[in-house]
Order: C-alpha cells, then structure tokens, then sequence
C-alpha cells in the first residue's frame, strides 16, 4: 500500500507539471483527491491493514494527500499568473508602433474665395440672397428684359427641363435673383447671391457647362455709377491688395442700362500683356450696370424714386486669377495633388 501512496503522489506530480490549463487542474483534483478518486479508493482498504502498520499508512497517506494538495495549489497560482500575464500582453497598446497619418481635407480654392467675397459684402452691409437652380424663362430672361425673340439669348444657351409654355429651365446667370429679391423685398435692397449657373457649352480651358457666379444688386433712393465703381473697387481692393487696377469698359446688357464690362490689371504681368491676359494687360473680371429701369418697373420699384447697381462676377475666372490657374477643367478633376496647393 505504501508503494501504491507514493505512486500516486509521483503520477499526480508528473500530470501535474504537465498541466497547462487552469481547467484541466480541476479535473486532476478530482481524479486524484474527489470522493471517487484515487487516494480514497486506497483509504478506503484501510481496514485490511494490521493495527500496526494502519498509523504509518495512515500518516503517509495524510501527507501524500497534502503534497498533492499543496502542488496543485501551487500550480494554480502559477496557471492564473501566467493566464494574466498573457492576457495583459495581448492587451497592451504597442505605443513605438508609428501612428497611421489622418488625412484632413480642406475648402477648395472656388469655396475659400467664395467665402472671402461672402465676408467682404457682408461687412459692407450685404445679406446674403439665394435663388433657384431650376428656374423659369421669365426670371432667368424675360423679367430682366430679355423677351422671348431677343438676340442676346443666343449667348446663353441653357437644359431646358420642361418646353411647355412656362419654359423651366437651368438657369445660366445668377441675375435671376435679382428678380427673385425685388418681388419680394422692398428698396432698401443690398444683396449679393453666390451660385451655380448653367450653360449648354463644351468643356475647354475656359468654358465649362456648369460654373459659378456671384450676383450682386443695391436698389435705394439715389444709386449712382459711382457708387457701383466704389463698391467693386473695395471688394477687389481687399481681395487683391491695394495696388490692383480697375478698369471699366462700356458694354451692353439688356438689364442695365448704362452698362459696362470691368476688368482688372493682369495679375501676371502687371498690365504689360503676357500669355495668361492674352497681351491684353487687363483681364476681364465681371459684367455689370445700373439697373434698367423697366426691369425695376416689372419688379414693382418705382424707377422714378428708385435706383439701383447690378453686377455678376464669375467665380472661377476670379479663382484663376487669384492663383494663375490657367485651365478651368483643373477645378473640377478632384485631383488632390492639385487641390492640396491651396
Ligand atoms: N448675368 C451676366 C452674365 O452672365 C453678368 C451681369 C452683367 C450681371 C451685368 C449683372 C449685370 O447683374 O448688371 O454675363
């Protein structure tokens, strides 16, 4: 019986130190020292012994039972501290690894000067406007004297949505809020109304189907030219610095009357001509005018007490200047490698 005791103290020493699972300990508790196990079943032939040897096996199996004990505590503590070990290994930021870089977009170039000029008006007094996309002819035409036979169509030709007899259609200048504004507000009226306008032309350096323009409307008692020059003089004044140069051309426009083109010193060569002011020396910047009278009438304004200035700029060409962009299809490729310049 003595040999069988410390059998089975080596057998459970040797499973023991083969253990490598916490669960596994459980098991080898049971087989060796549960109820069923196997010091139990060998305590339980105790009776077989003699009176002598009963205080000897009985002893030794006590400490076989306690050396058991003891390792398998032992091997638990050694389990768990070895458990936690890799738990908190697998769980433990590695902080030398190098970070992955976020890539953080910004206003395209159209967006940045858009916002500039928005904050130039607004600080002289402007509110913001905002129209249609998809309007009707008489707002993107009509009401703005252009009828319906007027030759001065042909340079805007648009998508038309709808050909019924109420002509719906994508407009293709921002001058449409000026009607928009005027049915609805009453002089005083100083607004400006940023936007996308369209127009049925192929894509080229300087031509895209879709573009922006910045309208821009002052009707009151007493609206002079002058104040019109004096207006667009300050916003390219604060967008250009104070050295650029204004130069204003006679034109015609059915909605104004007189009106005028107005261009700006080139950027590049200072007025003396070079590629990018096709050897102009100026660069043509926006159209605009004093308010005809009849469009002022269509829209409810007495023109006999009222006035007002009117001019639209193009968005792109103002962008294009401010940075000597040549080609316009490079604001609209979403390339990053050009966009991230600015
Ligand atoms: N709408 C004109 C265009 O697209 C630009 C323009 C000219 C707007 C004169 C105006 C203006 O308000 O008064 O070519």
């Amino acid at each position: 019986m003595k040999e069988q005791l410390l059998k089975i103290e080596e057998l459970a020493k040797a499973e023991l130190s083969a253990c490598t699972e916490i669960k596994a300990l459980d098991d080898l508790r049971i087989k060796y020292l549960g109820k069923k196990g196997e010091l139990t079943s060998i305590l339980k032939q105790m009776g077989k012994l003699s009176a002598e040897e009963r205080p000897v096996i009985g002893q030794l199996a006590n400490k076989v039972r306690a050396d058991i004990e003891e390792a398998l505590n032992e091997k638990l503590t050694a389990l768990k501290a070895s458990a936690q070990a890799s738990k908190i290994a697998s769980e433990s930021i590695d902080i030398t690894l190098p970070g992955k870089t976020q890539t953080i977009g910004k206003l395209h170039p159209l967006s940045k000067v858009e916002n500039e000029i928005r904050d130039i008006f607004m600080g002289m007094g402007f509110d913001i406007a905002d129209g249609p996309e998809v309007d009707d002819d008489y707002h993107v035409f009509e009401a703005l004297n252009l009828p319906p036979d007027h030759p001065a169509r042909d340079t805007q030709d648009t998508f038309y949505i709808k050909d019924t007899n109420e002509r719906i259609l994508l407009r293709t200048q921002t001058s449409s809020v000026q009607v928009h504004v005027m049915e609805t507000q009453k002089p005083p009226i100083r607004i400006i109304s940023p936007g996308r306008v369209y127009r049925s032309d192929a894509v080229d350096a300087t031509h895209s189907p879709l573009f922006h323009q910045i309208e821009g409307l002052v009707v009151d008692k007493g609206i002079k030219m002058s104040d019109l020059k004096g207006t667009l003089e300050m916003l390219m004044k604060k967008l250009y610095g104070n050295e650029c140069k204004l130069r204003f051309r006679p034109h015609h426009f059915p909605f104004t009357e007189p009106s005028c083109e107005v261009d700006i010193m080139c950027f590049n060569c200072g007025g003396k001509g070079c590629s990018m002011c096709k050897d102009e020396g100026y660069i043509e910047l926006l159209g605009a005018g004093m308010v005809h009278p009849k469009v002022l009438e269509g829209c409810g304004i007495d023109s006999s007490v009222y006035s007002g200035f009117a001019f639209g700029l193009g968005l792109e060409r103002m962008v294009m200047g401010r940075y000597s962009i040549n080609d316009l299809r490079l604001l609209y490729e979403n390339d990053v490698r050009f966009l991230e310049q600015f």
